[in-house]
């Protein structure tokens, strides 16, 4: 069975693949590689033995679509493809609306033209309002996002349970992701950021490798066991195979549901920063500065449903995701940029 993967060469679309192609699917991919390269796919077929058939092009390009479903006989599409950068949401909001939305109208689109109708769909634990209490269910409260790049992950999940809703023959599955960590235990892929990382665990790495200075810890004065935030990091394997078990869920059923993507454990700042140096035995510098605008004091999912209807767990722990982060970053200090 084909599975087209949108966004396929970015950091969670490559540990995908080869959770795909290493239980028995087919891997198509495509991805205008506008964050990304394509060594992570050259990557994934060294680790998997297997071929990745890969499209370079932008989701929005209903043409290219066609030509993809008419070549490959596609069961189901995993759509990661979209801009994913808070900051740069704020300051380029129409580039983030119609990158992000309008990928998924043109892919909805082709879609029901020919008739594949399974659709995996990568949201965000963003979508949750800041007053909910904890942990978040996949019932909590949704919406006041604080940035487009919320907004648009908030209105395609609105689209896309709109667009389940009115066909029956869809099955839609949203995947509320919480903080993916870590990489594949080979070092082969990872995390790729361009510029200066807007993530912990990334910026975490690139001071361990010499690349910055020291991390500034945004705040310790939140309500939290040591005052600096709390977030549910989830090894990069783990999410992978979540979507493995959301592709199988999807063939079997019909209609729309959402999943946490998440451990169920919260770790703070400085939490990280310790199993970081444990695991590597490393000494990363930090410096406490101000807060974070946007950001939240804690945050981390119940992951009950996803275990009872997806038959996936998150297996790894903190320290396989400090070691791995760290195994992918010393053996390719500069990325994929070598
Ligand atoms: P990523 O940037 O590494 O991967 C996204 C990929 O999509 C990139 O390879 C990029 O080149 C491609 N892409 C973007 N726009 C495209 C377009 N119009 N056409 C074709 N390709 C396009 O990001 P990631 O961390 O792997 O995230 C994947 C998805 O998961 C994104 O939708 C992101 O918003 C979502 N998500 C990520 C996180 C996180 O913390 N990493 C958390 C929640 C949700
Ligand atoms: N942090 C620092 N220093 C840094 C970077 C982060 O102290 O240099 C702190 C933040 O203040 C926060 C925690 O580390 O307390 C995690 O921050 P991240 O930026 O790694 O992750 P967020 O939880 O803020 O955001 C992530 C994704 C968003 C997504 C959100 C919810 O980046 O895209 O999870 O899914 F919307």
């Amino acid at each position: 069975m084909n599975v087209l993967v949108t966004g396929g060469a970015g950091y969670i679309g490559s540990h995908t693949c080869v959770e795909l192609l290493t239980s028995g699917y087919e891997v198509t991919v495509i991805d205008n590689l506008c964050n990304s390269n394509p060594k992570s796919l050259a990557r994934v077929e060294e680790l998997t033995g297997k071929t990745v058939k890969f499209y370079k092009g932008d989701v929005r390009d209903e043409a290219l679509l066609r030509r993809i479903f008419s070549e490959n006989r596609i069961c189901g599409v995993i759509h990661f493809a979209g801009l994913k950068a808070v900051g740069e949401s704020v300051a380029m909001p129409h580039t983030y609306y119609d990158n992000n939305l309008n990928t998924t109208l043109a892919l909805t689109k082709v879609m029901a033209e020919v008739g594949v109708k399974n659709l995996i769909f990568s949201s965000s634990a963003t979508v949750y309002t800041a007053d909910n209490e904890m942990p978040l269910r996949e019932t909590s409260r949704t919406g006041n996002c604080t940035n487009p790049y919320g907004w648009t992950k908030f209105m395609t999940e609105q689209i896309l349970s709109g667009i389940a809703h009115a066909d029956n023959r869809w099955s839609v599955v949203l995947l509320r992701y919480f903080n993916p960590i870590g990489a594949h235990e080979s070092g082969r892929i990872g995390e790729d950021p361009r510029g200066i990382p807007n993530n912990l665990m990334p910026y975490i790495t690139q001071v361990a490798v010499g690349r910055r200075e020291y991390l500034s810890v945004y705040g310790n004065d939140y309500d939290t066991h040591d005052g600096t935030g709390v977030r549910d990091y989830i090894h990069v394997v783990d999410l992978a195979k979540g979507h493995v078990a959301a592709v199988k869920y999807a063939l079997e059923n019909t209609g729309c549901e959402v999943f946490n993507l998440g451990t169920g454990t919260g770790y703070s700042v400085l939490d990280m920063v310790k199993a970081f140096n444990d695991a590597n035995a490393l000494e990363v510098p930090y410096r406490i500065t101000e807060r974070r605008p946007g950001d939240i004091a804690t945050c981390y999912a119940d992951p009950t449903k996803s275990a009872q209807l997806l038959g996936w767990k998150a297996e790894k722990n903190l320290t396989d995701m400090c070691r791995d982060s760290w195994n992918w970053q010393r053996s390719n200090p500069n990325g994929y940029g070598e």
